[in-house]
């Protein structure tokens, strides 16, 4: 793959070309607009204190600049959503839908069945089985009918896995008084409300190894069954809360170990998503400015599992800067790629070098996602500002895939081409219709790049 020569916003590169930058393409790069000509997705949380206006105006331009995923800290967890049974609160998610959608960025939703963040109202029906699995199926219905469509990707079930032990968490509302098929059942549940959205269960600890008694190791097992059976699993998201090793001599978890859990889950077919990382120190302690270069070295490591696998393609940091970071409460400290202040710290550098310098091997075609170039280097190669242009904003071509049909969106005529996995071209086409046949090709995960005029799409597909 080229050198990343995208600039990701006007606004921020007219702010550093006017600041008299004298090589305006590196300084310009963001890992939004690197990791959209990765084909990947880079994202971080919108905390909650976006929702209510608590954050510096910074907090928003940097999350817009950098990012091109989003997920909501706390506003689409069920006792914001459905406080009060049957009452349901769409506000603030709709906020950050719209956010995301004026922004050009993909929304995850987390969380649908989880034992944490569950209303009390949900407990007093603890010993009733049919109006638990009532409950629970009226709210997947109601909460993800409502952001069908909008929300591409959903944590249908997060952390059902016990801390200690191979086995189902018992401390939760879903498993006591429904049992582990509550888990099955919101797949299938929520598949049914939009059969679009993937499909991921979520969870912590997945980095440290897929022996039979490690956590990653029992969901495999787990994950093996439901593809199996039929049940819709696209993904697994790893939050991968982690803590640098000097501080924490117990941590067992590595990088290496969540790229095996990436290689055994591609072969099932299945996604590995990084979900909501952080690599905390211990509160309380000093950090040094070597210590943060190690962190950032971290971070590198495990952004270039989502760069290399190809059943990987998400990396989510759970927050922006380290001000408003949850770590403190895991006695934690300086997890996040942003200091106090929103200035970036050494492991912003590190991801942003890993996103210029990646080069995929040759044979493998481009992860999907969208390549939102808005603007490109003159041809001439001249780094100055007359030789930036701007080229029609790329926002508005899209495509998505029912069946055996692909349906793109935003161009009068489109040029279809369909890659395999390993980047060998197995269909191309043209057209002014927007519908293209794909009953030729058969079951699996494949490439897709649509072209037209300047725009260009890539996205990942999956015939079924
Ligand atoms: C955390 C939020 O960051 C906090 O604001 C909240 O008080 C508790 O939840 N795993 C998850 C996330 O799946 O939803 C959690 O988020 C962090 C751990």
């Amino acid at each position: 793959m080229k050198k990343a020569h995208a600039l990701a916003g006007l606004v921020l590169s007219t702010a550093l070309l006017g600041a008299g930058i004298s090589s305006a393409f590196a300084a310009d790069e963001t890992l939004r607009s690197l990791a959209d000509k990765n084909g990947i997705y880079i994202g971080a949380i919108l905390n909650s204190q976006w929702f209510s206006g608590g954050l510096p105006g910074n907090y928003e331009q940097i999350h817009k600049a950098q990012f091109n995923i989003v997920v909501a800290e706390n506003e689409m967890k069920f006792d914001a959503t459905e406080p009060q049974e049957g009452r349901f609160n769409y506000n603030n998610g709709d906020k950050m839908v719209k956010y995301a959608q004026q922004n050009g960025m993909r929304v995850r939703g987390h969380a649908l069945a989880w034992h944490s963040q569950v209303p009390n109202w949900v407990n007093n029906y603890k010993n009733d089985k049919k109006k638990l699995l009532a409950v629970l199926k009226n709210h997947i219905e109601k909460v993800v009918g409502h952001w069908k469509g909008k929300v591409a990707e959903w944590d249908v079930v997060n952390e059902a896995i016990s801390n200690n032990e191979p086995m189902w968490r018992s401390q939760s509302v879903w498993y006591q008084g429904i049992g582990p098929e509550f888990i099955d059942s919101a797949f299938v549940w929520t598949h049914a409300v939009d059969p679009d959205a993937e499909l991921c269960y979520n969870d912590y600890n997945l980095e440290q190894g897929i022996n039979p008694k490690a956590k990653a190791g029992f969901l495999l097992e787990q994950v093996k069954r439901w593809v199996k059976n039929g049940i819709p699993i696209h993904c697994v998201g790893s939050q991968t809360h982690v803590e640098d090793t000097t501080t924490d001599k117990h941590f067992i978890g590595s990088p290496d170990s969540l790229r095996s859990l990436a290689k055994e889950l591609a072969k099932l077919n299945v996604k590995l998503k990084i979900t909501e990382l952080d690599i905390g120190f211990k509160s309380g302690i000093n950090v040094s400015k070597k210590d943060l270069e190690r962190q950032g070295q971290t971070f590198r490591q495990y952004l270039d599992i989502i760069l290399e696998e190809p059943n990987a393609d998400t990396y989510l940091i759970w927050g922006v800067s380290d001000k408003w970071s949850w770590l403190g409460g895991l006695n934690r400290q300086k997890g996040l790629i942003y200091d106090d202040n929103l200035k970036p710290k050494p492991a912003f550098d590190s991801i942003l070098v890993r996103l210029q310098t990646y080069e995929p091997p040759k044979d493998t075609a481009k992860k999907d996602t969208v390549v939102q170039d808005s603007i490109k280097k003159d041809s001439t190669g001249k780094d100055s500002i007359n030789a930036i242009r701007t080229i029609p904003s790329l926002n508005s071509l899209s495509m998505h895939v029912a069946g055996h049909t692909l349906f793109v969106t935003g161009a009068k005529t489109a040029k279809v081409d369909v890659f395999d996995m390993q980047g060998r071209p197995i269909f191309s086409a043209e057209n002014n219709k927007g519908v293209f046949d794909l009953t030729t090709i058969a079951e699996g995960l494949y490439v897709v790049r649509v072209q037209s005029g300047f725009s260009n799409l890539t996205k990942r597909i999956s015939i079924k």
